[in-house]
Parts: C-alpha cells; structure tokens; sequence
C-alpha cells in the first residue's frame, strides 16, 4: 500500500495487485494496481473505495489511523461505480463507521441496494449537481454511463482541479511503486500502452460508443489530473482522452495497420500450413501479432485483435465443427464487438468439413460484419497447392488492410 500527497488534502491510496483472474476471467499478466482517493476539506470523502487491506474491519480501522484518518470523521464515500472492485470494502467500513452518506448516480443507488442491501443515507448526484466538502474542494458530478456499469460517473474537485474517473482511462499493469505516467520514459509507456489496451479491450470494450459520449463530455472538464481506479494518474490528461478515443473507434474498424493471426492445431497438419503462413507475412512490411489457442488466453487475443484491421483464422474442423478453442474466443470478440474485420482463414479437415459453416454462424449471429477473404481447407495435410493459395490469399488480405487504414 503506498499513500501519496496528490493535491490540496488529497491523497491516492495505491496499490498492486498480482496473480488473480480480473473480474474471476481475465488474466492479467503483468498485474494491476488499484487506486482509491481521499479529500480532506471540512469533511472527509474517500472516492471509490479503499483498496489494499485484507477484508476485515479491524485491519481496515488500523490503515485509516495509520494514514491519520479518524474512521468516525469519515462522513462521505463517494461511489463513482458499484462494481464490487470499488465498493467492496464498504460493507467492513460500516463495523468501524456506521455514520456516513453515500454520494451515487440513480443507478448506482439501485445497485447499493442489489449488492449490499444499502438504501438509507444515499444522496443521488449526476450532471447538475454539486457538493461541497469545505476548505475549496467543491465538486462535480459528470455521468459517464457504461464506462464501465450503467451507474458510472466522474467526480471533478473544482478546489485542486483533479477529475476522478473510476474506470475510465484506466489500465492494467503494475505502476511499482510510480503513480504519474510522467514518471516512465518513453519506452515504459509503450509497453504500458499494451496493458492500457488489454484493460480497454477486456473490460470496456462493448461499451465505445458510451465511452465516445463520456470523452466528449470529460474533454469540456477544466481538469490538470486524471485520476483513474486503476493504473497511472495523468498530467498530461489530453494523451489518455485521445488514446481512449482511439481505442473506441477501433469498435468498428478499420483500427491499426496490424494483422492477429490466431491458431490452433490438433496433430500438425494446420500447423504445417501456419508454418508457411509465417513465412509469408515475415516478408510483409505489416505489424502482426501471432497467438495459439488454447495456450494463449481471450484476454490476450482479443488486445491483439483490437487493434488489429486484419486476422487470420487458422484451424481444422472437430466433429463437423470449428477446432473448439477457436469458436470460444471467437464468441468473445464477437460479444466485445471487434466489428468490421478484413479476415482470411484456412485450416484442415478429416472426413468432412464445417469449421466455416460454423465461422459463418457466428459471424451473422454476433452481427460482426467480418468480410471474408475465399478459405482454403485441405482434407489432411496441405498440398503445394493450398500453400500457394495461402500465399496469395495472405498478400491479398495485407494489401486490403492497408488500403483499409489508409482511407480511414
Ligand atoms: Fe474497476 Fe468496472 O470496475
């Protein structure tokens, strides 16, 4: 737990977080840090939670003396969203504070109720109202529903000009210690820029056209910080709005000038034919991005294909048909709504075919829009044939990519 002077009697309570399946699904390979706010005016608000203490009200009692907060002077929690990651802890601060109001969106008052059976002391706040804590911290509401749950709002302190976001522009990836983005280089950001994109892509995802609403809204806040629920806090506030924006419009395509190929083989002979797909696109001047199924995750592919104009599918027919691991991630992109997709795909099959038939379904029925490049299957191993075929499929997809991203 790391406690830091952020503003004018304000502090960011952080922490990181390893080895746990985010929302009990997702992996997180490189961790995730959690943060909750304290604003001390004349009275003492904590924004969306207090994170890092292991559950039980007297450890929860000892942090707040530790970080000299008397519990009882605690008189505001502040929900910017209901998610359990954020309000958790709530129902153990009732055992050492029983005195407080709560300050939540209309949806966030019912989903208090849903999750922990609170319906008393709930003041609902959204884009007209205001509050103020004393001593300049006097604050706004901005309601950005759906980014993440519909209850979803902002919190801007007008006194230190720190917009509190909860969800939004959030990121996954331990900080380490670091709380501003100011504080990595270059190449630090980068790297964490692909955590940012596993958050956005695994989390938020289905929602971008909210998340479009939200950031037209936030970009009229007068705010000098970002300060999100998870990850890094931002100075620099415009380079997260516009990553995010970008981030949303790659929903419907096209998105970067980047190809994912997904795969997944039962006894080599579409790994054969992978092997050569390879080969093909070392040659091509194009960003790719390779993972196997099921040995790399959802969470994983889908960043991947996110950002990715381009993807190629290859894998063999199972029991009439698609190669199982496939048809499940494949339902995940689709749900995600990575729409618009330029695709090629091929793969072998034993006695009969169907994976495309399959591939077909899902794509109608999650309404994905993929267009499809002519398949190659191959009963068994792929002959010379099918591997020129591949070879001039995979040229055709990269120059479509390409030409896609360019009149973008
Ligand atoms: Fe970080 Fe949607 O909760």
């Amino acid at each position: 737990m790391k406690i830091t002077d952020i503003a004018e009697g304000t502090y960011q309570l952080s922490i990181d977080v390893e080895n746990i399946l985010f929302e009990g699904l997702w992996d997180i390979p490189k961790g995730v840090t959690l943060n909750s706010y304290i604003i001390k005016g004349e009275k003492t608000a904590i924004v969306d939670g207090v994170c890092g203490w292991d559950g039980v009200p007297e450890s929860l009692f000892s942090l707040l003396k530790e970080l000299d907060i008397e519990p009882a002077s605690i008189k505001y929690l502040i929900v910017n969203h209901v998610e359990p990651d954020h309000s958790g802890w709530i129902e153990a601060f009732k055992k050492i504070n029983n005195d407080f109001q709560i300050l939540c969106s209309k949806k966030g008052k019912e989903l208090l109720g849903a999750f922990y059976g609170l319906t008393e002391n709930i003041t609902v706040v959204g884009d007209k109202d205001s509050f103020d804590l004393g001593k300049g911290h006097v604050l706004s509401f901005a309601e950005i529903p759906n980014v993440h749950w519909p209850d979803t709002i902002g919190t801007f302190d007008h006194g230190t000009e720190v917009l509190f976001t909860c969800d939004a522009f959030g990121s996954f990836g331990k900080c380490d210690g670091r709380i501003y983005a100011e504080e990595f280089s270059k190449e630090e950001l980068k790297e964490y820029e692909e955590e940012t994109l596993r958050y956005y892509s695994n989390i938020v995802a289905t929602f971008s056209p909210q998340v479009k609403s939200a950031i037209r809204k936030i970009r009229e806040i007068p705010a000098k910080l970002i300060a999100p629920g998870h990850g890094l806090m931002w100075k620099d506030t415009k380079t997260i709005i516009d990553a995010y924006d970008d981030y949303a419009d790659y929903q419907k395509g096209p998105a970067r000038e980047e190809i994912t190929l997904i795969w997944g083989s039962m006894y080599g002979m579409t790994e054969t034919a992978v092997k050569h797909a390879l080969k093909v696109l070392e040659k091509e001047d194009i960003t790719l991005h390779v993972h196997r199924v099921p040995e790399d995750s959802w969470g994983t592919v889908l960043t991947s294909v996110w950002t990715s104009t381009g993807v190629i599918l290859a894998m063999p027919t199972y029991e009439f048909k698609m190669f199982p691991p496939m048809s499940a991630v494949l339902e995940e992109i689709g749900k995600k709504k990575a729409l618009n997709r330029k695709v090629f795909r091929f793969g072998s099959y034993g006695w009969s075919g169907g994976a495309e038939r399959e591939l077909a379904d899902i794509n109608t029925r999650l309404n994905m829009g993929w267009e499809f490049l002519e398949p190659v299957e191959f009963a068994g191993v792929p002959g010379e044939e099918n591997l020129q075929k591949i070879e001039s499929q995979i040229k055709e997809l990269v120059k479509q990519v390409k030409e896609a991203v360019k009149n973008k």
